[in-house]
């Protein structure tokens, strides 16, 4: 049978990324003890004025359609934490709600770009981005960016690769997997390119929540020459400890956003009531549980820093923000996938292979911060030992 070409476009960028999550989840069904370090679910569970304000909507018969545009009320949300937090006035003809950042990427992108466009994106890359700017038909730009600068986008290296197809400049602030958090000036020179070659940014936010204290968030749609050229994309997925709901949203030009909704409506049809409610009050609140996160997860990157940098030949990684450290052991000789197989084959550490994040990470490990103190130094443990054996410094 045939097939569009789309499917075509997107074949291989799935399920082959998350194979070590799959196998240790198998392995766990089968009975072995296994640590699991490779997803980003919050470490709490959703706060439970969240879970009733859902309920009580539900209850209150807030289960049928909505407008396509979504509630009002919940876009009025959005946008007044978005101009509370950037000193802008933002309306509710600046926000689509949608399920997810992941969802909102997706329809921003195909809002933006199509075939014969190019993407500029950050490399290494969250493991979906490929596919999302495949979906679109666009053409992936990987720029590389480089642990000595922190992995944060530099404007210079991003200025080499701008041709006149250029797009879309895709960002991600704090980023995943490194955790680097783009600082204000960086953003400034990025801005300065987009303006000088009439480019969109697309800026996935979804860890602004959870950057680590000493550290400043700073977002391009901070400042105001860009404003009607940037899209911030985000959700309560990571900040509310709330992924299961799957409500995210994105925030940009008015006009924009006019351009988006029939594309937005035509895949979704609205969305849901009682989770539009929720989200109103989620946002409006802020998050009870998003600081306690950040300082839990700043600690455990410590804790691994000081328990694994240096040891036989393993560095680390530290972030600035988000649920994930880094762990280089290009000096066992090793990929990060075949190293991820034996370490989960011999210790039942499940981590995720830096390969899966685009193609700057090989060598890498991306281990996520997000399981209790005492199991994260198990982890450590049993990760110094295989190492000693694997690059030859017995502990
Ligand atoms: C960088 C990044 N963007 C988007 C997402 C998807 O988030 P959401 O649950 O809001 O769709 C994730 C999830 O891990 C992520 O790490």
């Amino acid at each position: 049978m045939r097939y569009s070409t789309l499917t075509d476009r997107l074949q291989g960028l799935g399920g082959a990324k998350w194979e070590i999550h799959a196998l240790a989840r198998d392995m766990k069904r089968a009975g072995r003890a296994v640590i699991e370090l490779t997803i980003g679910e919050p470490d709490v569970p959703c706060p439970p004025g969240l879970i009733e304000a859902a309920t009580a909507a539900m209850q209150a018969g807030r289960t049928g359609y909505c407008n396509g545009h979504v509630e009002p009320a919940t876009l009025a949300a959005i946008a007044q934490r978005y101009s509370a937090r950037r000193g802008r006035t933002l309306g509710p003809e600046n926000v689509i709600t949608l399920p997810g950042t992941q969802t909102a990427l997706f329809a921003v992108l195909c809002t933006l770009a199509g075939p014969g466009d190019e993407v500029i994106v950050a490399d290494p890359m969250y493991a979906t981005y490929d596919g999302l700017i495949a979906a679109t038909g666009a053409t992936a730009v990987p720029v590389a960016m480089r642990p000595e600068q922190g992995f944060r986008l530099q404007a210079a290296d991003v200025a080499e690769r701008i041709t006149p197809r250029t797009r879309v400049l895709f960002l991600n602030t704090p980023h995943n997997p490194t955790g680097a958090v783009l600082r204000a000036d960086e953003i400034a020179a990025l801005g300065a390119l987009a303006l000088a070659h009439d480019l969109w940014i697309v800026s996935d936010e979804v860890y602004e929540d959870l950057v680590f204290d000493g550290i400043a968030f700073a977002s391009p749609l901070d400042l105001s020459d860009l404003a009607d050229r940037t899209v911030v994309t985000g959700s309560i997925s990571k900040s509310h400890a709330a992924p299961g709901f799957r409500s995210g949203w994105c925030v940009g030009p008015a006009e924009f956003c006019a351009r988006m909704l029939p594309l937005s409506e035509t895949m979704l049809f609205g969305s849901q009531p009682f989770i539009a409610d929720m989200t109103a009050l989620a946002v409006t609140q802020g998050s009870p549980v998003a600081r306690g996160m950040a300082g839990r997860f700043a600690t455990r990157a410590d804790r691994i820093h000081a328990r694994l940098h240096g040891q036989s030949g393993l560095r680390v990684h530290r972030p600035e923000a988000g649920m994930f450290a880094l762990l280089d052991i290009r000096a066992s000789g090793l990929s990060g996938i075949a190293f991820a197989h034996a370490l989960l084959e011999r210790t039942g550490v499940a981590t995720m292979p830096g390969e899966s994040f685009g193609s700057g990470l090989p060598g890498w490990l991306r281990l996520s911060l997000t399981q209790p103190d005492g199991v994260m130094e198990t982890a450590c443990d049993r990760i110094a030992a295989f190492a000693a054996k694997t690059m030859g410094d017995p502990e």
